[in-house]
């Protein structure tokens, strides 16, 4: 049995967290405490969970007075290392939600500090879960196509959930590091999996084109907004949720906003964004791949479109979560031979969250990671590569040069 502590109460650590550890995992996990700086949202996840979880502000003394084997770390990515940190010292392990880091500079000092103090740090990539993705992960392992050469990544994000970064902390670079830290982590860390290779060199051009101070009709936040009959990217905070999760936002958010000021439905064109919702990458991995990548936060639909070249072939796949191509049943990869004919491989759609891959995440997670054959628990390394590659893009759109990711990692 092992004992966990939450730092960061809020939608994830809810939904992913707290919920599946006291409902679906009681035979091998106990939650002991709860910390937050919002002791209305602390109170909220007592009730949900029909708890009398010990809840604080004060991290330090959570784990002093409930000595947690282990601690997950689920605030905003910005505070992330402070609190990786703070749990290795006081001799705990941590899980924490992905990005581990927003910056090279904490990245290092969390590889530094895990080495130093001999604690262990996983990172919850749940995409690798997915068992489409994990089917592509399988097909390559078996070779499929041959020595990689290259690969196009093309994700979008529609105006629903790409739009749901534009509204709070994720809009602004020191909290989230932008989209390309704080989203494609998920995108760099899965290929870095698919194709068991390190990103070496990252050229990025990036730009805010649909969302910040693009339109007059604005206001502070939706719900006091004079457009609200007319905007498209009216939310409504006390409304059933569609974006993200199926999480209670009026009791998670609206409702507790007097304890800290944490307003859930900032205007998607306010002044203050400054992250970037168009981004064009260029990679080059350790064994010679390259990949173009692109990331867009305002599409009619939203989805991934990935083609690997091999030596021997080509795989194709795509994954829609929303608009016209949503997958009902199965999902299709295109594997294609010089000259020969198509195969496909079907996958059941799996319409868990995150497409299943929350659910079986779970089960390593707080079960045991059994076997493993295809390494899906991620370790600090992974955390770093996949973080690496969002950091480097960010210096190159600054600089616009090419970066260098050991330079990166070095300091
Ligand atoms: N893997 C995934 O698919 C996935 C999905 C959603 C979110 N996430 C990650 O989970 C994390 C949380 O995201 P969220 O959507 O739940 O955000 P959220 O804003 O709902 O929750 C963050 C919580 O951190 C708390 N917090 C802020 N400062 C704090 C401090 N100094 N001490 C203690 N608590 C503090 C806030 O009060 C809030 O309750 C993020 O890192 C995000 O990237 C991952």
């Amino acid at each position: 049995m092992k004992s966990y502590a939450i730092v960061g109460c809020g939608g994830r650590a809810l939904g992913m967290f707290a919920i599946p550890i006291v409902k679906n995992f009681p035979h091998c996990a106990r939650l002991v405490g709860l910390c937050d700086i919002n002791q209305g949202r602390l109170d909220y996840f007592n009730r949900v969970l029909e708890s009398k979880i010990p809840t604080f502000q004060d991290f330090d003394l959570m784990i002093r007075t409930t000595k947690p084997d282990i601690v997950i770390v689920t605030t905003k990515d910005a505070l992330h290392h402070q609190f990786v940190l703070r749990a290795f010292e006081l001799g705990c392990d941590v899980i924490c939600e992905k990005p581990m880091a927003i910056n090279d500079q904490q990245c290092r000092e969390i590889l530094a500090a895990e080495k130093k103090t001999g604690r262990k740090i996983t990172v919850t990539f749940n995409y690798r879960f997915v068992p489409y993705v994990t089917r592509i992960r399988e097909l390559l392992s078996q070779n499929a196509i041959g020595k990689i050469l290259s690969l196009d990544f093309a994700y979008q994000l529609d105006r629903n959930h790409g739009a749901d970064y534009f509204r709070r902390w994720h809009r602004r670079k020191e909290n989230s590091g932008g989209l390309l830290v704080h989203k494609s982590t998920h995108h760099f860390d899965v290929i870095n999996w698919l194709i068991g290779q390190d990103p070496q060199t990252v050229f990025a051009i990036g730009s805010r084109q649909f969302y910040g101070p693009t339109r007059k009709e604005r206001g502070q936040r939706c719900l006091t907004c004079d457009h609200k009959k007319t905007c498209e990217f009216y939310f409504d905070i006390n409304g059933p949720t569609t974006v993200g999760s199926v999480l209670d936002t009026s009791e998670l958010y609206a409702k507790v906003e007097q304890f800290d000021g944490y307003i859930r439905d900032q205007c998607v064109f306010s002044d203050e964004i400054d992250i970037e919702d168009t981004m064009n990458l260029a990679i080059r991995y350790s064994g010679g791949t390259q990949m173009s990548y692109s990331l867009n936060a305002h599409c009619i639909y939203e989805g991934w479109r990935l083609a690997i070249n091999g030596v021997d072939g080509r795989l194709e796949a795509q994954e829609w979560h929303s608009g016209p191509y949503v997958a009902k049943d199965n999902q299709e990869i295109s594997l294609l031979r010089w000259q020969k004919p198509m195969e496909t491989v079907t996958v059941k759609v799996d319409h868990g969250d995150h497409g299943g891959g929350d659910a079986r995440l779970h089960k390593m997670l707080f079960e045991g990671p059994g076997a493993d054959p295809l390494a899906h628990m991620a370790s600090s390394r992974a955390g770093a590569m996949s973080i690496l590659t969002g950091i480097a893009a960010n210096h190159s759109i600054e600089s616009k040069q090419p970066v260098e990711i050991s330079n990166l990692l070095r300091g």
